[in-house]
Parts: C-alpha cells; structure tokens; sequence
C-alpha cells in the first residue's frame, strides 16, 4: 500500500552544503503548499531523498534508503517517495526502473517544481523533472523561515572546470551567479530570521560575479549588513583566488579567518591528469599570499588518494604538501571512478588495497596536524557563536572563528556570541569556559580585540 494524500513530508539531504541549502528551500516550498514537516521521529507520509552522485558509496546509498522506505511496518504505507539531487540528475528515468517504489525524480536545477510534480504523483502519474532552466528555481522561492544562527546561501551554481573525475559539471550544469541584489536581498531576510552568520555556498563559490563584481565585493556588501557577525564562504577553486578576495581576508572584519581550498594531490603529474589548473607550487603561492593578508588563517582542504596512475612517488608528493602547508581541518578521499568522466576510462586504476593504505598514511597526517591546531588554541579566549544544545543538560555547543566546535556549560542561548576560554582540545572539538556573555549585535575582532590570538602555525609555506 502506497500513500497517495501526503500531509507529512521529510527531507533527507546527503552530499555537500549546497544540498542543505536545497533541501530547505524544497521543505519551504512543501510547507508553502500546505505540508507539514514531519515531527523528529514520526514516518513522513512524503520523503525526499535529496542525494549525492559525487563517489559511488554515496550515489549507492539512496537505493538501499528506498528499500527500507518500502518495508514499513505491516499495515503501515508506504510514503510518497521523491529522488531529488545530484542521483536524480545523473540517473533520471533509471531510478524508477531500479526502484518501482519511486514515485517524482527532481534535479536540482528543477526542484521549484516539487508541488506540481506531487500533484501529478498524487494522481498516479510517475513524474519526473530533470531540466536545467539556468537559475529559474531561485525566482520561485517563499519567503525564508525562520533560521538558526548559521545560515548557508547559494550564490552560485555549478561548475565548468570538469576535474576529470568528478561528476559536479554534469550533475549541476554550468557555472552560474546569481544576481547581486537577489543575494543581498536574501541575506538580509536570513538575518531578519534570526541567522547571525550567512556561509555563501557555490561548487567553485569564488568563481561568483555580477558585472564587474566579483566575491570580495558581494562579502563587503554583506559585511555591512547590521546583525550579520560573520560570513563564511565554500568551496573555492585555486584558480579563482582574486585578489580582491585575499585582500578581503585582511580588510572585513566579519569574514572569518577560515579557507576551506582544495589542491586534490601534491603531484603535478596528477594535477594534469585531474585537469586542475594549478599546480602543487602555485596552489602554496596562493596559500603565502592569503597568510599575509591574514596570519592566523585556518586552512582546510580535499584530497583525492589513488587517482588512476598514481604512483607511490606521486602520493609522496601529497604527504609533503601536507607537511609544508599544516593544515586545520581536511577532507581525503578514496578515488571513485564515475561512470561518464574522463578517468574513469584512463588505464592504472589503483587497486583497492593500495588506495586503503595510502588513505590511511594520509588521514594520519591530516588527523595530527588538526590535533595539533586544537591544542595551540588551549588557554586562549575567542569568540563563540552558540549554534545549539550539547547532549548534556546545560551544555551548549557553538564554532569558534576557525570553524572549531567548542562544547561549554553555560547559562547563555543559542544564537549568542559569547567571549570563552578555551580549555581542552580533542582531534574533532575543544571545551571551554564562558568569559564574558557577549552583547547584541558585536561581531568579529572588534568585540575579541586583543584578546584572542590565533592557534599558532609552524607550517611554512612555499
Ligand atoms: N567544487 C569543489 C568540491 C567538489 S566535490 C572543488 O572543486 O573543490 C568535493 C570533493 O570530493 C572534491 O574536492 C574531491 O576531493 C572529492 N571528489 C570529487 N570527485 C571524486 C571522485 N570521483 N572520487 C573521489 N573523490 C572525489
Ligand atoms: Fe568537480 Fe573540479 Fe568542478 Fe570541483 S572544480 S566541482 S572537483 S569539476
Ligand atoms: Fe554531491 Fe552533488 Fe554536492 S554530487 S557533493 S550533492 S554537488
């Protein structure tokens, strides 16, 4: 039995950030229609499964969510299930071939459509939306909700680098801006619905213009925005790093210390092969000249291990730039070959073993080195932004301005930005003691001026 009235619905976001991003505009868009989110716990009688395409584990994820979407308790129906994302995008009518249970396929340049597609599915009729009307989805939008204090804002969409081993440029389309205004619009109603701090989000997030406009200019148009404290922005590409942008790094004061910058591999072989316009020198160039403009940056990055072709030099070579740069956080991956890009028909691919090891030597590094960042910050004071309750009764968590958690007991609320000491680091968060409850509508170094001093680096660069 199938439910064909749907009055709860779910969204499921797996992937990156631009799929929360999505996954609550589609929630805003159902509730505009007259759905009512489904309560923690409760079985939705719809449920959209936003998915991710990027490596094979997460594309394979959604077929075993619908199987168990399908196996409700005996007696109870089976919701109304949509496949939205980069799958839906990539896979299309295939899904319901492979997954009968699937009743409305959207991608995410076509998701505005989701109460019509719902209608159609109501009435029995598979349906099924995977065009790329280039930004139309954002000109379809209700009104933002109500917000918590970090808010993400899609500013730009897709990508043209085709790395040639990521599927982003087919699943996502074109790189494209939104307009400036929209933004600017958009974020003042975040911030009117409670966000205190707005991460602009895009595939390549620092390839974002408008005329003559590029990031930098939309962040200092953002930082002037009153009860907006800090802005953030992800991912960016090594090719897009204007200078307009690192200098914004030294000069607005809300932008956090904090670059998320991805290299892939230190091999320059490889970085040809991956078709990434850098390589592993000037990627540390940009790095020097970012740490000039902002000392006590946090830097972050991904990393592909066992590209095909990759040998045990060449992986060297990625545990060195790791050594030179000294990273705060990361992210490191197996390669997955997708099906349609470039490598996944080159020869070498690297076998399964090889890749684990590697991934393991890599991932030790990158652990240490982001114990280490946490450590450096013990006995200091920064600001926190409290994000939301811990596990234990009392206990707050919140981000430091280089994207730490920071767990404390405190009589303070969610959405304060409070001064805290900081106190002990794990690999993944630090504890901390309230120092003093910070006041409305102070933001970045003003309120932290001379107190807060940033982790210590001992990596050097180029
Ligand atoms: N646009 C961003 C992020 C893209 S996806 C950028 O260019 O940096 C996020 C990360 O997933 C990538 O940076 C890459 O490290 C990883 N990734 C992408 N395709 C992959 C694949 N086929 N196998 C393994 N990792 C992959
Ligand atoms: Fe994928 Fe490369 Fe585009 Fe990033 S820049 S989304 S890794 S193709
Ligand atoms: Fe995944 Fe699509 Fe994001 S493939 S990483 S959800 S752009």
């Amino acid at each position: 039995m199938k439910t064909r009235n749907p009055k709860t619905f779910h969204v499921k976001s797996f992937g990156c950030q631009m799929n929360v991003y999505d996954g609550e505009r589609m929630a805003e868009l159902l509730e505009a229609d007259g759905l009512t989110a489904a309560a923690a716990g409760e079985a939705a009688d719809l449920v959209v499964l936003n998915t991710c395409h990027i490596r094979e584990k997460a594309a394979e994820k959604v077929y075993s969510d619908i199987g168990r979407l399908m196996k409700r308790a005996p007696g109870e129906a089976a919701p109304m299930i949509a496949v939205a994302g980069c799958v839906a995008q990539a896979e299309g009518a295939e899904i319901p071939r492979r997954a009968p249970g699937v009743d409305i396929v959207v991608g995410p340049q076509a998701y505005h459509n989701l109460p019509e597609l719902v209608r159609r599915a109501k009435a029995g009729e598979r349906a099924l939306d995977t065009d790329m009307p280039p930004l139309s989805k954002f000109g379809a939008f209700p009104a933002r909700r109500r917000q918590g204090p970090s808010a993400f804002l899609t500013v730009q969409e897709g990508c043209d680098k085709f790395c040639t081993y990521c599927v982003v440029p087919y699943t996502r389309g074109a790189e494209l801006s939104r307009p400036f205004a929209a933004i600017v619009d958009e974020a003042r109603a975040l911030v009117d619905a409670g966000a205190k701090e707005i991460t602009l989000l895009g595939q390549n997030v620092n390839a974002w213009r408008d005329g003559e406009r590029g990031l930098d200019a939309l962040i200092r148009a953002l930082g002037s925005i009153p009860g907006l404290a800090r802005i953030r922005y992800t991912t960016s590409h090594p090719g897009d790093m204007t200078e307009g942008l690192i200098r914004a790094h030294a000069e607005v004061e809300k932008l956090m210390p904090f670059l998320h910058l991805p290299v892939q591999s230190g091999s320059d072989r490889v970085l040809k092969a991956m078709n990434r316009s850098h390589d592993a020198a000037s990627y540390l160039r940009i790095l020097d000249r970012v740490r000039a403009a902002r000392p006590d940056i946090a830097l972050s990055g991904d990393f592909i291990v066992g590209f095909p072709g990759e040998t045990d030099t060449e992986f060297e070579e990625t545990l060195r730039l790791v050594a030179q740069v000294n990273y705060a956080q990361a992210f490191s991956f197996k390669y997955s070959p997708r099906p349609g890009t470039p490598a996944a028909a080159m020869e070498d691919q690297i076998p399964a073993e090889v890749m684990d090891e590697r991934l393991q030597r890599l991932q030790a590094l990158l652990n240490a080195q982001q114990l280490a960042f946490n450590q450096a910050s013990v006995g200091r004071r920064t600001e926190v932004l409290l994000e939301r309750a811990g596990r234990k009764p009392g206990q707050l968590i919140g981000k430091s301005p280089w994207l730490q958690s920071v767990h404390l007991e405190s009589d303070a609320r969610i959405g304060d930005l409070v001064e805290v000491e900081l106190l002990s680091a794990g690999p993944n968060s630090l504890a901390g003691k309230t120092v003093i409850p910070a006041k409305a509508g102070i933001s970045g170094r003003k309120v932290s001026a001379g107190l807060h001093e940033a982790p210590a680096f001992a990596g050097a660069t180029a």
